[in-house]
């Protein structure tokens, strides 16, 4: 992330539409109104940025670009940790810059990456009991269970439990409870433990729908069925059709209707 305009305090507006699709979010924010503007401390600098956006809008509005830090805008990918305080509150808050918005007063600054221990491993290797998680990360029984990683986890996910079934030696369980986690390596920077938690869920899930999972019996069948050629001749003929047919195709392919009944077939089976 950097910044490209140091000017703390922008309000111009844009003289677009709301709607010019050739319009940055950021400046679709300026132009939809005439928002609050509030303080806000970014990286310890005061900006005016408006009322009810994002933290992550609010810093593009202040003039930073996002390079690293910022992926999917949708909390689903982890990479936008951001640590703030707020006025009168001695507590550190964490989250999630596309998820979190602006309060006035807040201080921020954005965390993309925190440090945690990885360990390198060779999958293939990798036998299906906890004792593997252990010897790769010992410092599984550092945990204190405080349950600090728990209260800041932007997924709600109960961190501490994945980390005491995993010290119990149930990665499956551990493998569940923590099948939402965004990577985004918040709970590492709260743990007074200092476990790199989400490292260690990886490599459980890892474990778990590898080699603990049983094995989805029509995957394997379809898998045969593409390796015997049964698409050929059907891609094939599809290859044949020029574009704007192929998306006539597509649009008035059958499509499996929201909770279908479990044996629910398309009327054209040909390709089952
Ligand atoms: S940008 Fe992906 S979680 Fe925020």
């Amino acid at each position: 992330m950097r910044c490209q305009k140091a000017s703390p305090s922008r309000k111009e507006e844009t003289g677009k539409s709301s709607k010019d699709p050739s319009m940055t979010t950021a400046q679709k924010g300026v132009a939809v109104v005439a928002a609050r503007m509030i303080p806000v401390y970014i990286m310890g600098r005061e900006y005016e940025v408006p009322e009810g956006l994002t933290i992550m809008k609010a810093m593009e509005y202040a003039g930073f670009q996002f390079i690293r830090g910022c992926g999917c805008r949708g909390g689903i990918c982890g990479g936008c940790g951001t640590v703030y305080r707020k006025p009168g509150d001695y507590r550190i808050y964490v989250g999630l810059a596309c998820q979190n918005v602006v309060e006035p007063n807040m201080v921020l600054t954005q965390m993309p990456f925190y440090p945690a221990n990885r360990a390198s491993y060779d999958f293939e290797k990798i036998r299906p009991i906890p004792e593997e998680i252990f010897k790769l990360y010992p410092e599984l029984f550092r945990c204190l269970g405080c349950n600090a990683c728990t209260k800041v986890c932007p997924m709600e996910i109960q961190v501490m439990d994945v980390v005491s079934a995993l010290k119990q030696g149930n990665i499956t369980e551990a493998a569940i409870l923590s099948f939402s986690c965004i990577q985004c390596g918040l709970c590492v920077s709260r743990c007074m433990g200092e476990l790199p938690q989400y490292h260690i869920f990886q490599l459980a899930r890892r474990i778990y729908g590898g080699k603990i999972a049983p094995r989805a019996k029509h995957l394997d069948d379809m898998v045969k069925k593409v390796s015997e050629g049964k698409y050929e001749k059907g891609l094939r003929e599809l290859m044949k059709i020029d574009g704007e047919e192929l998306k006539k195709l597509y649009q008035k392919r059958e499509i499996e209707p929201i909770m279908a009944e479990e044996n629910w077939k398309p009327a054209d089976t040909r390709y089952l």
